[in-house]
């Protein structure tokens, strides 16, 4: 058992918890609020959501352990929140809910997507919403109540309601907290059986460790045309901070030749991720090849990321090169089961892209070296979109895959 505690809906609350709990289990079993509801338990229907530190979060693939001082806030602490006083209102008006199962996770939802866009329009809260799975189908009912929040705002803005919005645009934790509520230490729920000892929960990877298995992983090709000589493609791209200034959501942290340490941020549609590793480049420069070797965590979820992403520049003419990328990766825990879906996929081409037009850019620009770098806009969103719109071309043309 490990020692954890924080905040849920405004109260401290301590106690020993299996590291392996997740926090949904552990918010209706051991802290009695049932409010939070379990369904898929894969991170994939949003009937768990919760927020925590502000964020909206599946609590089915989010540990227990993970949140030690963090800030959680389930469908109970809503009481005096102005912006969920309206949707309750709005979601009751419009008959957005029926059995109620998906309603807390589609109101956490809801929230955030009234606190963070204003300006929303159908289209796009029905996007937004896209990670909420209603059993009984009740879209319709569910989009008009967040519109008419959105709209009634809009017509009449609320001092309240901007106040936090406010706190969101600058980052600040913006869910209602109950004032003068006194810290508590939990105590296990009498009717749960006691569990075997769990193992302790595997540490962060710090350093690679190889690569990904082959059989074991997912591996996905792609690749981009850059209007420059190969030789001077391969400088540039044998250069390791360089190469990270390029991905997108990648910080470096640390870097020792041809070693670094650092994060990717990863959000696509409802998914969010940040991972933390190391990778380490390897170069063949006869060949203008190289494998960067990378392991790392993600905090909330645990979830482990291992992959090897090998290029290779070929010169297609004087001033022109192409560059081969193949990514071969695994993953393990809460998100491993999104590493085979066609919609990951089509994702990972399209950062793929977004990576190469960076590389472009930097060799367009090559005096900004040195200072931080504008990357080409990168926009999950519009990537959502975008993905969702080729898998629609592709499905009308009889060519879906994955
Ligand atoms: S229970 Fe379905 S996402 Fe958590
Ligand atoms: S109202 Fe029944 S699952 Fe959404």
């Amino acid at each position: 058992m490990t020692e954890v505690s924080m905040e849920i809906n405004g109260r401290q609350v301590s106690g020993s918890v299996a590291p392996r709990t997740h926090l949904g289990d552990f918010l209706r079993e051991e802290i009695r609020l049932t409010g939070t509801n379990l369904s898929c338990e894969h991170g994939v229907c949003g009937a768990c959501t919760v927020l925590v530190d502000g964020q909206p979060v599946r609590s089915c693939i989010t540990f227990a352990v993970a949140c030690e001082g963090k800030r959680i806030t389930t469908i109970e602490g809503y009481d005096d929140d102005p912006i969920m006083a309206r949707l309750r209102e709005a979601f009751h008006q419009k008959h957005a809910l029926q059995c109620g199962y998906c309603t807390p996770g589609m109101l956490t939802t809801a929230r955030d997507i009234v606190l963070r866009l204003p300006q929303a329009d159908e289209a796009r809260v029905r996007i937004e919403l896209s990670g909420n799975i209603c059993r009984c189908t009740g879209y319709q009912g569910i989009t008009a109540a967040v519109m008419s929040v959105l709209t009634s705002l809009n017509e009449r803005p609320d001092a309240a309601v901007e106040a936090l919005r406010g706190a969101a645009a600058e980052g600040r934790f913006t869910a209602p907290e109950a004032a003068g509520q006194e810290a508590a230490t939990f105590t296990r729920f009498a009717a749960a059986q006691p569990s075997a000892p769990a193992a302790p929960a595997a540490p962060a990877t710090a350093e690679p460790t190889g690569a990904a298995a082959p059989g074991k992983g997912s591996s996905i090709q792609g690749g981009f045309d850059v209007p420059f000589a190969a030789a001077q493609v391969w400088a540039f791209m044998a250069d390791l901070p360089a190469v990270a200034s390029c991905l997108p959501g990648a910080v470096i942290e640390e870097q020792d030749g041809d070693r670094v340490k650092g994060k990717i941020a990863v959000k696509f549609g409802p998914m969010a991720a940040a991972f933390n590793g190391a990778a380490q480049l390897e170069r063949n420069d006869e060949q203008m090849s190289a494998v960067l070797r990378g392991a790392g965590q993600d905090s909330l979820s645990q979830s482990r990321a291992k992959g090897d992403v090998g290029y290779r520049v070929m010169a297609v003419g004087e001033n022109a090169a192409r560059v081969e990328v193949d990514l071969l990766y695994s993953l393990q825990g809460p998100l491993a089961q999104f590493s085979r879906s066609g919609l990951v996929q089509d994702f990972v081409r399209r950062m793929i892209a977004d990576f190469g037009r960076n590389v472009v850019l930097r060799l367009q620009h090559p005096a900004d070296e040195g200072q931080p770098f504008q990357q080409a806009q990168f926009n999950p969103f519009k990537m959502f979109l975008g993905v969702l719109w080729e898998r629609v071309k592709r499905f009308f043309s009889g060519k879906a895959g994955g």
